[in-house]
Protein backbone atom coordinates (compact mmCIF):
# COMPACT_ATOMS: atom_id res chain seq x y z
CA UNK A 1 0.00 0.00 0.00
CA UNK A 2 1.26 3.51 -1.16
CA UNK A 3 2.40 5.59 1.87
CA UNK A 4 2.23 8.89 0.02
CA UNK A 5 0.24 11.02 -1.62
CA UNK A 6 0.31 14.03 -4.26
CA UNK A 7 -1.34 16.98 -3.71
CA UNK A 8 -2.41 20.02 -6.08
CA UNK A 9 -3.43 22.93 -4.45
CA UNK A 10 -4.41 25.82 -6.39
CA UNK A 11 -4.58 28.53 -3.71
CA UNK A 12 -4.50 29.65 0.18
CA UNK A 13 -7.61 28.83 0.31
CA UNK A 14 -7.40 25.09 -1.33
CA UNK A 15 -4.30 24.87 1.09
CA UNK A 16 -6.68 25.78 4.18
CA UNK A 17 -9.76 23.52 3.02
CA UNK A 18 -7.36 20.67 2.60
CA UNK A 19 -5.98 20.86 5.99
CA UNK A 20 -9.30 20.81 7.52
CA UNK A 21 -10.27 17.73 5.47
CA UNK A 22 -6.84 15.79 7.00
CA UNK A 23 -7.73 17.17 10.34
CA UNK A 24 -10.81 15.39 10.14
CA UNK A 25 -8.61 11.77 9.86
CA UNK A 26 -6.17 12.66 12.74
CA UNK A 27 -6.35 12.02 16.23
CA UNK A 28 -4.94 12.14 19.91
CA UNK A 29 -0.91 11.69 19.55
CA UNK A 30 -0.27 12.91 16.09
CA UNK A 31 2.47 14.90 15.23
CA UNK A 32 2.45 16.81 11.57
CA UNK A 33 5.92 17.88 10.28
CA UNK A 34 5.11 20.84 8.03
CA UNK A 35 8.05 21.62 5.54
CA UNK A 36 8.88 23.88 2.72
CA UNK A 37 10.70 27.26 2.37
CA UNK A 38 9.83 30.30 3.37
CA UNK A 39 5.97 31.39 2.47
CA UNK A 40 5.49 28.26 1.03
CA UNK A 41 2.28 27.85 3.41
CA UNK A 42 3.02 25.84 6.36
CA UNK A 43 1.27 28.57 8.74
CA UNK A 44 -1.90 28.54 5.89
CA UNK A 45 -2.08 24.75 6.25
CA UNK A 46 -2.04 25.25 10.00
CA UNK A 47 -5.11 27.48 9.95
CA UNK A 48 -7.37 25.34 8.13
CA UNK A 49 -6.46 22.62 10.11
CA UNK A 50 -7.00 24.61 13.32
CA UNK A 51 -10.76 26.39 11.39
CA UNK A 52 -11.87 22.32 11.22
CA UNK A 53 -11.35 21.57 14.96
CA UNK A 54 -13.76 24.54 15.82
CA UNK A 55 -10.81 26.74 16.51
CA UNK A 56 -11.93 30.52 16.87
CA UNK A 57 -8.77 32.31 17.64
CA UNK A 58 -6.62 33.13 14.43
CA UNK A 59 -4.03 30.46 14.07
CA UNK A 60 -0.94 32.83 13.48
CA UNK A 61 2.50 32.33 12.90
CA UNK A 62 4.48 30.66 15.90
CA UNK A 63 7.76 32.44 15.04
CA UNK A 64 8.93 34.25 18.00
CA UNK A 65 6.94 32.23 20.67
CA UNK A 66 8.00 28.55 19.07
CA UNK A 67 5.24 26.95 20.59
CA UNK A 68 0.86 28.22 20.64
CA UNK A 69 -1.53 26.19 22.13
CA UNK A 70 -5.18 26.30 21.55
CA UNK A 71 -8.25 24.42 22.97
CA UNK A 72 -9.82 22.59 20.63
CA UNK A 73 -13.68 22.40 20.69
CA UNK A 74 -15.39 18.82 22.32
CA UNK A 75 -15.95 16.68 18.82
CA UNK A 76 -15.69 13.40 17.21
CA UNK A 77 -11.82 13.70 17.21
CA UNK A 78 -11.26 13.59 20.86
CA UNK A 79 -8.71 15.87 20.47
CA UNK A 80 -8.47 18.42 23.15
CA UNK A 81 -5.44 21.03 22.02
CA UNK A 82 -3.45 22.07 19.30
CA UNK A 83 -0.24 22.31 19.57
CA UNK A 84 1.66 24.71 16.27
CA UNK A 85 5.22 25.08 16.65
CA UNK A 86 8.47 26.41 14.68
CA UNK A 87 11.18 25.47 14.84
CA UNK A 88 13.08 27.29 12.55
CA UNK A 89 15.11 29.40 14.99
CA UNK A 90 16.24 26.22 16.84
CA UNK A 91 19.86 24.80 15.75
CA UNK A 92 20.07 21.78 17.88
CA UNK A 93 17.71 18.81 17.89
CA UNK A 94 18.24 19.17 22.10
CA UNK A 95 16.19 22.40 21.55
CA UNK A 96 13.76 21.15 19.60
CA UNK A 97 12.89 17.83 22.15
CA UNK A 98 13.31 20.47 24.65
CA UNK A 99 9.80 21.84 23.48
CA UNK A 100 8.11 18.71 24.99
CA UNK A 101 5.79 18.13 22.25
CA UNK A 102 6.07 14.26 22.17
CA UNK A 103 4.81 14.38 25.86
CA UNK A 104 2.23 17.23 25.36
CA UNK A 105 0.28 15.52 22.33
CA UNK A 106 0.11 12.65 24.58
CA UNK A 107 -2.56 14.45 26.35
CA UNK A 108 -5.16 14.47 23.86
CA UNK A 109 -3.05 16.76 21.56
CA UNK A 110 -2.20 16.98 17.70
CA UNK A 111 0.95 18.84 17.05
CA UNK A 112 1.90 21.00 13.79
CA UNK A 113 5.58 21.38 13.43
CA UNK A 114 6.61 24.10 10.77
CA UNK A 115 10.06 23.38 9.71
CA UNK A 116 9.50 20.09 10.85
CA UNK A 117 11.88 17.71 8.69
CA UNK A 118 14.61 19.23 10.73
CA UNK A 119 12.93 17.82 13.59
CA UNK A 120 12.01 14.19 12.11
CA UNK A 121 14.81 12.74 14.57
CA UNK A 122 13.04 13.46 17.56
CA UNK A 123 9.81 13.81 16.46
CA UNK A 124 9.32 11.33 13.43
CA UNK A 125 8.55 7.87 14.60
CA UNK A 126 5.28 7.76 13.24
CA UNK A 127 4.64 11.36 12.19
CA UNK A 128 3.26 12.32 9.20
CA UNK A 129 5.29 14.84 6.73
CA UNK A 130 3.90 17.31 4.57
CA UNK A 131 6.40 18.93 2.07
CA UNK A 132 4.98 22.27 0.22
CA UNK A 133 6.37 23.23 -2.70
CA UNK A 134 5.96 26.46 -5.15
CA UNK A 135 5.41 27.01 -8.39
CA UNK A 136 7.97 29.05 -10.30
CA UNK A 137 5.28 29.34 -13.23
CA UNK A 138 1.89 30.01 -10.60
CA UNK A 139 2.36 31.46 -7.37
CA UNK A 140 -0.86 30.33 -6.09
CA UNK A 141 0.41 26.75 -6.75
CA UNK A 142 1.43 24.53 -4.30
CA UNK A 143 2.79 20.81 -4.63
CA UNK A 144 2.26 19.02 -1.18
CA UNK A 145 3.23 15.63 -0.90
CA UNK A 146 2.00 13.84 2.43
CA UNK A 147 4.06 10.69 3.28
CA UNK A 148 3.28 8.52 6.56
CA UNK A 149 5.68 7.10 8.57
CA UNK A 150 4.35 3.95 10.95
CA UNK A 151 1.06 1.73 11.80
CA UNK A 152 -0.84 4.30 12.55
CA UNK A 153 -1.03 6.03 9.47
CA UNK A 154 -0.83 2.59 7.30
CA UNK A 155 -3.77 2.01 9.38
CA UNK A 156 -5.43 4.96 8.26
CA UNK A 157 -4.31 5.63 5.17
CA UNK A 158 -7.23 4.59 2.69
CA UNK A 159 -9.32 7.09 5.21
CA UNK A 160 -6.61 9.47 4.53
CA UNK A 161 -6.53 9.27 1.03
CA UNK A 162 -10.44 9.43 0.36
CA UNK A 163 -10.29 13.15 2.73
CA UNK A 164 -7.04 14.36 0.39
CA UNK A 165 -9.12 12.55 -2.61
CA UNK A 166 -10.12 16.36 -4.29
CA UNK A 167 -6.82 17.57 -4.31
CA UNK A 168 -4.88 14.58 -5.41
CA UNK A 169 -2.97 14.07 -8.35
CA UNK A 170 -0.48 11.85 -9.89
CA UNK A 171 3.00 11.49 -8.30
N1 LIG B 1 -1.77 27.42 -2.81
C1 LIG B 1 -1.34 28.14 -1.75
N2 LIG B 1 -1.21 27.53 -0.56
C2 LIG B 1 -0.75 28.21 0.52
N3 LIG B 1 -0.44 29.51 0.51
C3 LIG B 1 -0.56 30.19 -0.66
C4 LIG B 1 -1.00 29.52 -1.82
N4 LIG B 1 -1.02 30.43 -2.83
C5 LIG B 1 -0.61 31.59 -2.32
N5 LIG B 1 -0.33 31.45 -1.01
C6 LIG B 1 0.16 32.57 -0.15
O1 LIG B 1 1.48 32.23 0.25
C7 LIG B 1 1.71 32.71 1.57
C8 LIG B 1 2.08 31.55 2.47
O2 LIG B 1 2.47 32.08 3.70
P1 LIG B 1 2.62 31.20 5.01
O3 LIG B 1 2.87 32.15 6.12
O4 LIG B 1 1.48 30.25 5.13
O5 LIG B 1 3.95 30.38 4.67
P2 LIG B 1 4.92 29.61 5.66
O6 LIG B 1 5.34 28.39 4.93
O7 LIG B 1 4.28 29.44 6.99
O8 LIG B 1 6.16 30.63 5.76
P3 LIG B 1 7.31 30.72 6.89
O9 LIG B 1 8.35 29.75 6.47
O10 LIG B 1 7.75 32.14 6.79
O11 LIG B 1 6.69 30.39 8.21
C9 LIG B 1 0.43 33.39 2.03
O12 LIG B 1 0.53 34.76 1.74
C10 LIG B 1 -0.63 32.72 1.14
O13 LIG B 1 -1.76 33.55 0.93
MG1 LIG C 1 4.89 29.96 8.92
Amino acid sequence: MSTSLALASGSAAATRELAAALATVCVPGDVLLLSGDLGAGKTTFAQGFGRALGIDDPVTSPTFTLVRQYEVAPGPTGLRTLLHADVYRLDHLGEIADLGLGQLVEDGGVALVEWGDAAEPVLGSGALSLLLETDPDDEGRRRITVTGAGESWDDRWSALASALGPWTVAP
